[in-house]
């Protein structure tokens, strides 16, 4: 199983939506038995809640389901996990002090290094922007070039 993990600030946002996004790819594509999907925050001001309303919306309006609750992000899941995926510098940074700056550092990765069609780098924080619907384009780039990079670097 291939392991993929998406990290944000508070889980509730945009990791949620990038889980949701990326499981509904893998899962269109015939590749749902490959791959093991999560998410978590660095922060744990939230865990155990559900989803942003704004998040829920977005992902109903895509036909997307989601039953996920947020968690907070344990080092045990650098080993757990092989490809562990900030959404903006600050969780990379984060996840680096956190011990992901040795031996795990290969598998971290910003979700936009993947996305084709933006300059972005950073997914901004509609907790702060209420840009939902831009998040969701910027995430559904950036998880279609993941997917297109992990099928190439697994044969799949
Ligand atoms: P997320 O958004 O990191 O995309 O889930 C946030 C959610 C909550 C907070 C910040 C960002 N907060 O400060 O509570």
């Amino acid at each position: 199983m291939i392991g993929v993990i998406f990290v944000c600030l508070g889980n509730i946002c945009r990791s949620p939506m990038a889980e949701a996004v990326f499981a509904d790819l893998v899962e269109k594509a015939g590749l749902r038995q490959h791959f093991r999907i999560d998410s978590a925050g660095t922060a744990g001001y939230h865990v155990g809640e559900a989803p942003h309303p704004g998040t829920r919306r977005i992902l109903r309006q895509h036909n997307i389901a989601y039953q996920g609750r947020a968690r907070q992000f344990h080092r045990h899941d650098f080993d757990r996990f092989d490809y562990i995926i900030a959404l903006d510098d600050a969780n990379l940074s984060d996840l680096e002090w956190m011990g992901g700056g040795g031996k795990h550092r290969r598998k971290i990765h910003r979700l936009l290094d993947f996305a084709r069609h933006t300059d972005r780098r950073d997914v901004p924080d509609p907790y702060y922007t209420g840009d939902f619907e831009g998040v969701y384009r910027l995430v559904l780039d950036g998880c279609r070039g993941l997917l297109e990079h992990i099928r190439a670097e697994h044969n799949l």
